[in-house]
């Protein structure tokens, strides 16, 4: 079975590179304040309805962004809820969203091993991850995240987790990368003008959790999974939320 990739190392190194471009490959232009608008208009797409939902009055409560890089959406929930705290597995992130957050005076910001979370049990009202699950590269992993996002939630609390469901592309070419040495990846990308930082299974993550494996992963971690919405931001069938509870 192959190695797992460092995480931090990994994501640091993007960071390094260029951490608004490794947070928004589609859409980052160098323009910052659309950057950031465009987290704002995804929270009140993706975060809003649920809010209104399930009746969660944010304003005297503590919501944590697992996996936040620069922190578009910590800053989101810091204008919605008393306190967030951004979390993420590369300090660099970490670093540059604090410094995009300088006028903010409800946020924090702290790095992790990307296995724990760096948050006391029953501190968080609301937990919200948007395209980081599918970067992690085992299911190991992923199932370690989600019983620290039981542990961290309030009993009863709910957070709202973005999974990938399915690739993209052809599945078969994820087999391949999987059994191929991360260093031959990375030579082809170079060799073909792609980005040999994408080369690795911290970015091509574990293979996709259809629902039930979901739903599975999630009671094992001692979360319920309320329901599953779709996901308007990727293609359809590609992702999906999970809107999960801590168990009473
Ligand atoms: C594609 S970016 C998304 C950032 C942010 N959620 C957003 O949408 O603006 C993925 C982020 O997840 C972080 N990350 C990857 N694996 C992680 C893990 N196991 N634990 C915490 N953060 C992780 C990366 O460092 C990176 O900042």
């Amino acid at each position: 079975m192959p190695r797992i990739t460092d995480m931090k190392k990994a994501w640091n190194e993007r960071a390094n590179r260029d951490p608004f471009f490794y947070v928004e490959t589609e859409l980052w232009d160098h323009d910052k304040g659309k950057f950031f608008e465009l987290g704002r208009a995804r929270a009140r797409e993706l975060i809003d309805p649920v809010l209104a939902k399930y009746n969660i009055d944010p304003g005297d409560k503590t919501a944590v962004d697992v996996g936040c890089g620069v922190g578009r959406f910590t800053q989101a929930l810091g204008i919605r809820f008393a306190k967030a705290v951004g979390v993420d597995v590369s300090e660099v992130m970490v670093e540059q969203a604090k410094i995009a957050a300088a006028e903010f005076s409800n946020l924090e910001f702290v790095s992790g091993d990307g296995v724990a979370l760096p948050c006391p049990s029953d501190s968080a009202d609301f937990v919200w991850s948007y395209e980081v699950f599918q970067h992690m590269p085992s299911h190991e992993v992923v199932k370690s995240n989600l019983r620290e996002v039981s542990r961290i939630l309030r009993t009863g609390a709910l957070g709202l987790v973005h999974f990938r469901t399915a690739h993209e592309y052809p599945t078969i070419l994820w087999h391949i990368a999987k059994f191929t040495p991360t260093r031959v990846i990375q030579a082809l990308k170079s060799r073909f003008g792609k980005d040999p930082l994408t080369a690795d299974d911290s970015w091509r993550g574990a293979k996709p959790l259809p629902k039930d494996m979901i739903a599975r992963f999630c009671q094992g971690a001692g979360l319920r999974v309320i329901e599953f919405l779709d996901d308007p931001t990727h293609a359809p069938g590609s992702r999906t939320f999970a809107v999960v509870q801590r168990g009473v």
